[in-house]
């Protein structure tokens, strides 16, 4: 009796270490994949990604600075996944993002500064909707939480 329980927990666990090799080069595979596949957007996003954390430390800490940053350009001349990512619409919500900078930018003060940068959230959100859903969870996680 003893002996089975032993066989068979070797089994599982012979068989458990064979099915998490086989996911992580699974994973790994993936990952290169992606890794080559990087278009300029996706790699823009990952530093509007980065700069948005920043930002949101040093409100937090109470040591950001006002800076003047030209985004439009870059996302609608950066080169896309989908090449369906373009026109007028794509434009409107970039257009629509850098006013949100902008007017981060100018806040006066760090009240303002948070309910900016909240709205800056918001602009990140109203394109993903629409062109790259995926990421919007993730997105959400920068937020400042309301009042
Ligand atoms: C004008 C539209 C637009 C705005 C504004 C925008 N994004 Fe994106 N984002 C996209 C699109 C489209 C992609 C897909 C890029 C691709 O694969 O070519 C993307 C991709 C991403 C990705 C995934 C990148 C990857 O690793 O593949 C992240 C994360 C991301 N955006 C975060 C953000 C954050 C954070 C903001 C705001 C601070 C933001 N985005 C603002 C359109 C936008």
């Amino acid at each position: 009796m003893k002996r089975t329980v032993i066989l068979v927990l070797i089994g599982f666990l012979v068989w458990a270490c064979a099915n998490t090799d086989a996911a992580n080069t699974t994973e790994n595979k993936k990952t290169e994949l992606k890794m080559a596949e990087w278009s300029e957007l996706a790699l823009l996003m990952r530093d509007i990604h980065k700069d948005a954390k920043s930002w949101r430390k040093a409100i937090d800490n109470g040591t950001f600075e006002q800076d003047s940053i030209a985004i439009y350009k870059l996302l609608v001349e950066s080169k896309p996944t989908d090449e369906d990512v373009e026109g007028p619409v794509f434009e409107g919500f970039a257009q629509n993002y850098q006013m949100a900078l902008d007017s981060l930018m100018l806040s006066k003060n760090i009240d303002l500064a948070k309910a900016k940068y909240n709205n800056l959230v918001t602009a990140c959100i109203t394109c993903h909707q629409t062109y790259c859903p995926g990421p919007v969870k993730t997105i959400r996680k920068l937020y400042f939480p309301e009042g």
